[in-house]
């Protein structure tokens, strides 16, 4: 695997290069590159711990659902409008079984329950391996997912497979969906309306491949999954729970990219998500005197 920090110096070097207005200063890039977090990840990961998905399990998740600290705000959530596929609602060609993720992505894909749709190219319903023990939530679309109907596949979603590498997990091993499917115009936050038009979706989607962990990206994904008020700075690094699913809310990848300092803290989420799989993160290498 390449080196996590490497690969983040190349992804914020190109997000600068493709968003001209966002500074990065070189001392930034340059403090990146000597920081020990960098060096804690510099560590080569060891093949035989990366998760399998046709292998067996590399290992129990360590601590049973149970022992996660129970969260007041899943058992709280007040229902919401489901969102429930029509079988109609898809063109007739489309021979998929009601129920399954494809019937619910083609559904996506001809959505029309919010205004997103008139400016969608693409409905992006997410992807992933159906029986994942990871997932992770994001916000929205933006361009490039758009353009391409799949999550996370521009600059943060590159942030985003070095980040699922660093866990010593694959990107086929997990499952990537968002809070809404469509791309909000200018990439702005999706609006309550929005959201609670789309939310359904990402429910079944929960519901139908039970991951055994959930990593919200951002405020956003654990404000409208889990209906929390508190930002970002405050959910990151805790144990939450959706429907009986441990969840850990972290930062965004985009937010990573303008905000370097943050990779620590978020590297500090991702190993405490490694730990209830049993892996061990690398140990932080030690400075060459
Ligand atoms: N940001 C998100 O929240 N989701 C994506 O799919 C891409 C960028």
């Amino acid at each position: 695997m390449t080196e996590f920090f490497t690969q983040l110096i190349e992804a914020l070097e190109s997000e600068s290069l493709r968003r001209p207005g966002m500074k990065i200063a070189p001392e930034t890039l340059a403090e990146l590159n000597s920081s020990p977090v960098k060096e804690e990840v510099k560590q080569p990961l060891p093949q035989a711990e990366r998760t399998e998905r046709a292998a067996p399990a590399p290992a129990p998740v360590a601590a049973p659902v149970s022992a996660v600290p129970a969260v007041p705000a899943a058992a709280e959530i007040p229902p919401r409008a489901a969102v429930v596929p029509e079988p109609q609602e898809l063109p007739p060609q489309k021979n998929l079984v009601p129920g399954t993720l494809e019937h619910l992505a083609e559904t996506v894909r001809h959505c029309r329950r919010c205004p997103l749709w008139e400016t969608r190219l693409n409905a992006v319903p997410g992807e992933g391996n159906p029986h994942a023990r990871l997932m992770f939530i994001g916000e929205g679309p933006g361009a490039d997912e758009d353009r391409q109907g799949r999550p996370f596949v521009g600059a943060a979603g590159q942030l985003l497979d070095k980040m699922i590498l660093a866990m010593q997990f694959r990107r086929e091993d997990v499952y990537i969906a968002n809070i809404v499917k469509c791309r909000p115009p200018r990439n702005r936050t999706p609006m309550p309306e929005e959201a609670n038009a789309c939310i359904g979706y990402l429910e079944h989607q929960i519901r139908m491949i039970r991951p055994e962990v959930i990593v919200l990206l951002g405020a956003t994904a654990a404000h409208f999954l889990l209906q929390r008020e508190e930002g970002i700075m405050r959910l990151r690094g805790r144990w939450l729970e959706y429907d009986g699913i441990p969840v850990m809310p972290t930062f965004h990848p985009s937010f990573l990219l303008r905000q370097e300092s943050a990779k620590r803290e978020a590297w500090e989420d991702l190993k405490q998500v490694m730990r209830r799989f049993g892996i061990e993160p690398p140990a932080p290498r030690r400075r060459a005197q």
